[in-house]
């Protein structure tokens, strides 16, 4: 543009002055191209009032310092030109400030201009072809509207060592000319919508470091060129549109680091040769249609520590054991796959960042231990068409429905169905079970966004009907599986409530995300490329998808997995993935019965069982109380397992015969009053202690037997591993880890050191599974959640009642909840099994009642540790805190108890105690002192220390 002189005389004159310091100017033409470039690109806040000079850095603006991470405000000059009296601008980079132009071709006039980087705007139009006769050496256009080809024009920019364009509507084929950049280093084509083969002159690009091209719409196989690219460090194809199987050339690419092929169309084919690729640090080939073994030398790459991802291929054979040396990777998946066999033991247990669910391991395994992480389900077709570690899950009824407000709180919308609460977190791979009848497992961690939760809230105001439902959802990095189970068999509605709250942060770019995943109903595939915006009609916006499912076997699977598409780094890296916001399921010809339970809300919810050391404690807590004189009731063991078709971890009695050699005295290690128990070595190694639960044994229970299968998603340290059990005819037999010492009970009582009754009782506690208030809400299991299961299982025994067997036409009267309405009543001795008769020292007996309610109180700082639990008992002084006041509703359930009382059956007892003072002993109302027992409620066990 030509300027009149006088003009751009004075813009001269006011340049050399304010750019004295650095004796430099800018050229006025160079000044003049900046000014069209900022209206081409919306950039109105460059500010070129007479005198201003675009090089002057951040007193003149043109450099903004603090701005949060991954935004950028910069103009930068190089003034030491011409012995330092000439400026160039050589780099551009406005990111993340929503410019809502266009790509300016009056960049040409920048001739010195190396970086434009303009991530993360809202441009539009095309890419100037003109770019293409400039020396760029780096050019970012990450998340912009851009549309068109990358222009053939950019063959001649020699000097390109970047390319980035991911997350925009390009289209096309890749220009053939590209492949003549003798300098390219890095090449970033995610998230178009590129067509075409890749060329054969993309060979030449043999300085490739960095390659990504997923979610593309490329066809042909994955090229066997790749091999050249023998500098590549990374390379990412995830659903780029390429077919495998993945070209044998790949074993050349030995300087990867990092190697993420994923979703690949085409035949199957066996692991590719990897073995020299010893640098990678992160492997991800995850639906790759993999088939055969994991081969062995993965075990023995010493860099490979940050991520493993086989899952979703068609994997076989066993874990290799070599694999032990890759117990620091941060992440290993190998979900989704055929694998079978032993898994080695530092796979299980605790490890939060191993996910080996569906899979094809023994259902022992699986199933028991707590290992969550080796879940499997169904995936329909598959083997027993049930959710596996619920396999034995006995339903106390069958439901006709479910609703679940995924990620949030429970929310009622219509002010009656109740949508429940789904805010438990777990690990990534762990099952969740709800209170009811719905769980979920799902697996994957944000990559490049470790830290992102599985669920979200919206940042921003939702305006439509029933909003409560959409402000929070639930997410999953690659797949998400929501189970319903106890359903009654029929054709079901299934709702799906979807609403896109992610890419609406008030950034105009954050709107350019794309949401991309696949809906599985009961296995099949019932969406594809599901696109919440896109149906929704907009960002904010409500979708409620519809579809029937058939139930034939009482559970219904609805999965969405991420099959690589959309964007992964829109407004932010690490936002992909399925999003739902809430689940409704109903039989809509569903007669329900004419009564209903209601369910008191005393916080105890009975649902999640610890998947071990079910047996012992129990009977053991059992067998101490019943030599105490406790407990007398006739059990019914026989007629409890019968019914019951113990799926998991089932043993058969020919197993456990050959493991003891047909129950041979020599290996017998202990008797109890529960039956004999034995050493075994089972065929593949493993040393068990096998219990014999005589079948006159009165300690059984139907809920016992049943929870001995309710593998729930609790790891736990302290628990001692139960392996599986045996029913044949009347017999249980209950298979454990072996431990060392000679007998259960001795194991226990041998040093019952304050670290060992710690040890006990969380035992007991985790045992029995009582969810304490807390863990119900947040998924966290600490020896507090023990202490207070401790207190459920105590108030149990005292009352010879289990915790949820107060049943009345309308009620389900929690034991807890009938505790402290008692206490408040000043009547807690009616909660003694009356059974007990005067065998029964009322003291011991208020002292343990007032115990087991500290224990279980609501807050989880009330609750004593277990060793003081213990100098409680044997001291029987109990520090007064008060127990959360018994509710409204709790008060006035007066007729029901009056209904319970007929129903149990009680002789009134006219017993009452009352603590007096925080150290004092329990004085009784209407019994003397002197007519108590001296303790010894323990001191026989403790005796045997
Ligand atoms: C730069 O300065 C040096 C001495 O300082 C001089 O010899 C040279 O000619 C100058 N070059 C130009 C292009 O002015
Ligand atoms: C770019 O987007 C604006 C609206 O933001 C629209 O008016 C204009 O037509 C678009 N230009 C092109 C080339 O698509
Ligand atoms: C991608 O390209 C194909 C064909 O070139 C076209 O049919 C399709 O609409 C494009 N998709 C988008 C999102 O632009
Ligand atoms: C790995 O490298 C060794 C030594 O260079 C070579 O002999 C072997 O064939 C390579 N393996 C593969 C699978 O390429
Ligand atoms: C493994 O990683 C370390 C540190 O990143 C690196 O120095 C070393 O060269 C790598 N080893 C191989 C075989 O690439």
């Amino acid at each position: 543009m030509i300027f009149p002189r006088s003009f751009s005389l004075v813009i001269g004159i006011f340049i050399c002055f304010t750019t004295f310091a650095y004796g430099a100017t800018l050229p006025p033409d160079e000044v003049e191209a900046l000014k069209e470039i900022g209206k081409t690109l919306g950039k109105t806040d460059w500010n070129f009032s007479m005198g201003a000079d675009p090089c002057s850095g951040e007193a003149g603006g043109w450099i903004t310092t603090n701005l949060p991470e991954g935004s950028e405000n910069t103009v930068t000059c190089n003034c030491s030109f011409v012995n330092n009296t000439v400026c160039h601008i050589i780099r551009i980079a406005l990111k993340s400030q929503d410019l809502p132009g266009m790509l300016p071709s009056e960049l040409v006039r920048l001739p010195h201009l190396q970086d434009i980087d303009l991530t993360r705007n809202y441009l539009n139009g095309t890419i100037p072809p003109e770019w293409g006769s400039m020396k760029l050496v780096n050019i970012s256009l990450l998340g912009n509207r851009l549309t068109g080809p990358i222009p053939k024009e950019f063959g001649n920019m020699r000097t390109l060592a970047t390319l980035t364009v991911e997350f925009n509507q390009l289209s096309g084929p890749i220009p053939k000319e590209l492949g003549s950049l003798p300098l390219l280093e890095k090449l970033h084509l995610t998230s178009n919508n590129f067509t075409g083969e890749l060329p054969e002159t993309l060979a030449k690009l043999t300085t490739l470091k960095n390659l990504r091209i997923g979610d593309n719409h490329f066809i042909g196989q994955i090229p066997n060129f790749f091999q050249n690219w023998v500098n590549l460090e990374t390379l990412v194809i995830q659903a780029s549109g390429l077919d495998g199987p993945i070209p044998l050339g790949i074993s050349l690419l030995t300087k990867l680091s990092d190697l993420r092929i994923s979703d690949l169309n085409g035949s199957q084919a066996t692991f590719p040769p990897l073995n020299n690729l010893t640098s990678l640090n992160t492997l991800i080939l995850r639906s790759c249609n993999i088939i055969g073994p994991i081969p062995d030398y993965l075990g023995t790459m010493t860099n490979l520590t940050k991520y493993l991802d086989l899952s979703f291929n068609k994997l076989s054979g066993n874990i290799p054991s070599n694999f032990v040396s890759l117990s620091s990777v941060q992440k290993i998946y190998l979900t989704g796959n055929l694998l079978s066999g032993p898994v080695p033991s530092w796979m299980l247990g605790s490890r939060k960042n191993i996910d080996l669910s569906y899979n094809n391991f023994s259902e022992s395994q699986s199933c028991q231990q707590g290992n969550t992480n080796l879940f499997r389900s169904s995936s329909k077709g598959n083997t027993s068409g049930i959710v596996s570690c619920l396999g034995s899950y006995h339903c106390e009824r069958n439901l006709s429905s479910f609703h679940i407000n995924c990620g949030g709180e429970e929310v009622r919308p219509d002010g009656n169905t109740v949508y429940e609460a789904d805010q438990n977190l777990g690990a990534p791979s762990n099952f969740i079970q709800s209170p009811t009848n719905w769980g979920f497992s799902g697996t994957g961690n944000f990559l490049d966004n470790d830290n992102r939760d599985s669920y979200i809230t919206s940042l921003s105001g939702l305006s439509m009907k029933n909003s409560e439902l959409y402000v929070n959802a639930r997410l999953s990095p690659i797949s998400l599986t929501y189970y319903g189970f106890c359903l009654v068999n029929g054709i079901y509605n299934v709702n799906l409530h979807f609403a896109e709250i992610m890419f609406n942060d008030g950034k105009n770019y954050s709107s350019l995300g794309r949401r991309i995943f696949n809906i599985y109903i009961q296995g099949e595939l019932v969406q594809k490329d599901f696109n919440i915006e896109d149906e929704a009609g907009g960002i904010g916006k409500a979708i409620i998808k519809n579809y029937t499912a058939n139930v034939t076997d009482g559970t219904l699977e609805i999965r969405f997995y991420w099959a690589g598409k959309g964007t992964t780094g829109i407004p932010v890296r690490g936002v992909y993935g399925p999003l739902i916001s809430a689940i409704s399921v109903n039989n809509p010809d569903f007669v329900p019965p004419p009564e209903h339970k209601k369910r008191i809300s005393g916080g105890v919810v009975v649902g999640i069982v610890v998947a071990v050391a079910i047996a012992f404690v129990i009977i053991l807590l059992l067998v101490i109380v019943c030599r105490r004189g406790f407990l007398n009731r006739k059990g019914t063991l026989e007629q409890d397992l019968r019914g019951l078709d113990l799926q998991t971890g089932s043993f058969t009695l020919r197993q456990i015969k050959a493991a003891t050699n047909n129950f041979d005295d020599a290996n017998k290690i202990g008797e109890g009053g529960f039956g004999p128990v034995y050493k075994g070595l089972l065929s593949d190694g493993t040393v068990i202690a096998v219990k014999k639960l005589s079948s006159k044994s009165k300690q059984g229970n139907r809920e016992f037997v049943n929870e001995i299968g309710m593998i729930s998603a609790l790891q736990h340290p302290h628990l001692v591993k139960l392996y599986g059990c045996c029913i044949e005819g009347n017999q249980l037999l209950l298979v454990y880890e072996y431990m060392e010492n000679n007998s259960l009970a001795r194991a226990l009582f041998a040093k019952l050191d304050e670290e060992e009754s710690t040890h006990m009782s969380t035992r007991i506690a985790g045992t029995y599974g009582y969810m304490a208030p807390e863990y119900a809400m947040r998924g966290h299991l600490t020896d507090k959640t023990d202490v207070y299961s401790f207190g459920i299982v105590a108030l149990e025994i005292v009352s010879g009642r289990s915790n949820h067997s107060y049943r009345t036409k309308e009620y389900c009267l929690y034991l807890l909840d009938w505790a402290l309405v008692l206490k408040e009543k000043g009547n807690l001795m009616e909660l003694v099994d009356p059974k007990l008769g005067s065998a029964c020292n009322k003291i011991e007996v208020a002292v343990m009642i007032n115990v087991a309610l500290l224990c279980a109180n609501t807050s989880p700082a009330v609750r004593p540790a277990m060793s003081s639990v213990v100098s409680m008992l044997e001291s029987r002084t109990v520090p007064i805190v008060p127990d959360p006041v018994a509710s409204d509703e709790q008060m006035n359930l007066k007729g029901v108890m009056i209904e319970l009382q007929k129903s149990l059956e009680t002789n009134t007892s006219d017993v009452h105690i009352q603590s007096t003072s925080t150290d004092g002993p329990y004085t009784a109302s209407s019994a003397s002192v002197g007519d108590l027992y001296p303790l010894n409620w323990d001191s026989k066990i403790l005796e045997n220390r």
